[in-house]
């Protein structure tokens, strides 16, 4: 079974990206043939600093590293160092209605959050679909937010086999319902852009300042407070085995519970989590060179696999004459 994902270098990579998808992502690297992939092309359409997505590209892959994926166990690569991308997307920018993509949550989400409505943005979705139908992915684990991209993938990809003929695998969503959406630390979605992020790598005090930040409810020491409205314990629960999270329900349910001695100890507990990842993260950082290299071998492995399907897809085309 193929399994692939992608992640966009538009900021530092957060909890909720780590147990939404990078964490069952690595999974995968063990029981299938994973593809593992940093969209930088996406990232195209909200990054308009060169210098920053050049950065942001190089961290999200040694984050990636340091958090267990293993390059000789997976394919692991940075899209834009693999051209069939982009040619795929043209091919199928004909094969996707105007309606499926007008319909798309996301694109309205973003006109909503006033980012200038380019054609990028509009397109976004056709790009990845191409991502996915060009390495004939089975199953491509996700949040939740990215369910309707999957759905425009599956539909463009039956468009396309309907006008060419049996060509692509229709892509199945992997999504933890459980772990769909992690909240942020104001209880909306974690997010790189909406500025509630606990980012994965963090020194010690800001980790302390944004776990201390967490946004709870007024309820004082002396009340009994409800641990399912509280996005303090949605984050706190993600670390910890079922008789700890048992044991921190129960605590809500007493009354005595400090809310501020809660965050004191997630932030010994977010530290420790992701200890043995951070020596790891510190010693790629001390070699890019090496992390570049890494990349390369990865777009030279996927290119290979890309251009299996190419060649099938300009051929039934007409491209090919
Ligand atoms: P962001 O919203 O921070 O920009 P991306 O859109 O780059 O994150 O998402 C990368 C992956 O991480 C996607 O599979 C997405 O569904 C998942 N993801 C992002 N934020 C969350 C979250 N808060 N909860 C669960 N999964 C998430
Ligand atoms: N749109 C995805 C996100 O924002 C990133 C992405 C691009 C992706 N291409 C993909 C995810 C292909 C899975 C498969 O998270």
């Amino acid at each position: 079974m193929r399994v692939l994902s992608g992640i966009q270098p538009s900021g530092s990579l957060h909890i909720g990206n780590f147990f939404g998808m990078m964490r069952s992502m690595i999974g995968w690297q063990e029981k299938s043939e994973l593809y593992c992939f940093i969209v930088n092309l996406h990232a195209l359409t909200t990054v308009t600093d060169g210098a920053l997505l050049a950065r942001n590209t190089m961290e999200a892959a040694m984050d990636f590293l340091a958090l267990g994926l293993d390059p000789g166990k997976s394919t692991f690569w940075v899209q834009g160092d693999v051209p069939e991308h982009a040619e795929l997307t043209w091919i199928l920018h004909n094969h996707t209605s105007m309606g499926l993509l007008e319909r798309s949550h996301s694109y309205k989400d973003k006109i909503a959050r006033n980012l200038t409505p380019s054609h990028g943005l509009f397109a976004y979705p056709v790009l990845m679909a191409a991502d996915i139908l060009l390495y004939q992915a089975n199953l491509v684990p996700v949040g939740r937010d990215q369910k309707q991209h999957l759905e425009i993938a599956r539909d463009i990809a039956g468009a396309f086999n309907h006008a060419y003929g049996e060509t692509f695998v229709l892509p199945e969503p992997g999504i933890d319902d459980d772990l769909a959406t992690i909240p942020g630390i104001d209880g909306q979605k974690m997010s790189k852009s909406y500025g509630n992020a606990i980012d994965i790598f963090l020194e010690k005090d800001e980790l302390a300042h944004r776990v201390m930040s967490i946004v709870t409810d007024a309820r004082a020491v002396s009340d009994v407070k409800d641990p399912d409205a509280c996005n303090l314990f949605g984050i706190y629960r993600l670390f910890v085995g079922p008789e700890d999270q048992a044991e921190l329900r129960e605590r809500y349910l007493r009354p005595g519970l400090k809310y501020s001695a809660v965050k004191k100890e997630l932030i010994e507990i977010i530290w420790d989590f992701f200890a043995p990842f951070r020596e790891r993260r510190h010693e790629l950082a001390r070699r890019p060179d090496t992390v570049r290299q890494i990349m390369a071998d990865g777009a030279v492995r996927a290119r290979k696999v890309a251009t299996i399907t190419m060649d099938i897809v300009r051929e039934k085309t007409g491209l090919i004459y």
